[in-house]
């Protein structure tokens, strides 16, 4: 297996074939997960029962809370090109952020792929975090951000009633490496907890701003049979439409979090 370093985020491992599940380095590639944040795996051939298994070197994969998963696989999700108005995830988000334990790593992979477009954008939020000047960081040390799931409920059909809201540090303390992450997504937060409305969506426009500077940026072209792996606990990530009405298709799924601190 070799490792290379790939933008401020991310690095591509070659010469491994992850269909065979008793011969992954899962020690090696959790330590090069752990350093680079963002993992790319280039040529795989990866049935949805492969990929379920290749998802357990990081954890217990998940179902969805919201969208539902294949039949014989309810942890995978199918994304599908629905049309650029319905792109539901061209904006800068962690996954999953308005659950009490958001899932730790979302391994995409992809199954067909267009001709332009459709790039996948990933931001290093440790950068982000460690560039803060040092009265913002005091500033917002141990603030919160209220997270909702109102947007994701009501696109799946659900009813704003249902909507449920959880609060997460902004600043989060990645639990296996302690390095601090810029954590707010405009997605899927709300407020700033105890702050005034107007200084809040002040201060959250300057940190969406600041948390995708393309300083922190790896942009990932597709081509088919990559498998993707990123670390939502220090990494935000932008899906690009631009593709039309071509077909893009990826199996996605995640792996089990712990709560924020
Ligand atoms: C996602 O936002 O989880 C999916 C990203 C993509 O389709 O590129």
């Amino acid at each position: 297996m070799n490792i290379e370093q790939i933008g401020p985020v991310g690095a591509e491992i070659t010469d491994i074939d992850l269909s065979i599940t008793d011969r992954i380095p899962a020690e090696a590639i959790k330590e090069a997960f752990l350093k680079y944040s963002v993992l790319v795996f280039k040529n795989q051939e990866l049935s949805p029962k492969d990929l379920k298994n290749v998802s357990l070197v990081w954890g217990e994969p998940l179902i969805h809370p919201v969208f539902k998963g294949m039949e014989d696989y309810p942890e995978i999700i199918k994304i599908k090109n629905l049309g650029e108005k319905y792109h539901t995830n061209a904006h800068w988000h962690s996954d999953v952020t308005f659950e009490e334990e958001p899932p730790n790593a979302t391994l995409l992979y992809s199954i067909e792929i267009p001709d332009t477009g459709g790039d996948t954008l990933f931001s290093n939020q440790y950068l982000a975090y460690e560039d803060l000047s040092e009265s913002y960081k005091e500033y917002l040390d141990n603030k919160v951000a209220i997270h909702s799931n109102l947007g994701v409920l009501i696109l799946a059909g659900g009813e704003a009633k249902d909507a449920k809201e959880v609060e997460h540090p902004i600043f989060r303390t990645h639990p296996e490496t302690g390095r601090k992450a810029l954590y707010v997504t405009e997605a899927f937060v709300k407020q700033i907890k105890d702050v005034e409305s107007e200084i809040s969506q002040e201060t959250l426009s300057k940190l969406y701003k600041h948390s995708s500077d393309k300083n922190y940026v790896y942009r990932h072209k597709w081509t088919k049979g990559d498998l993707v792996v990123w670390d939502n606990r220090c990494v935000l990530h932008y899906a690009e439409h631009g593709y039309g009405d071509q077909n893009r298709t990826m199996h996605r799924i995640t792996t089990a979090g712990s709560k924020p601190f």
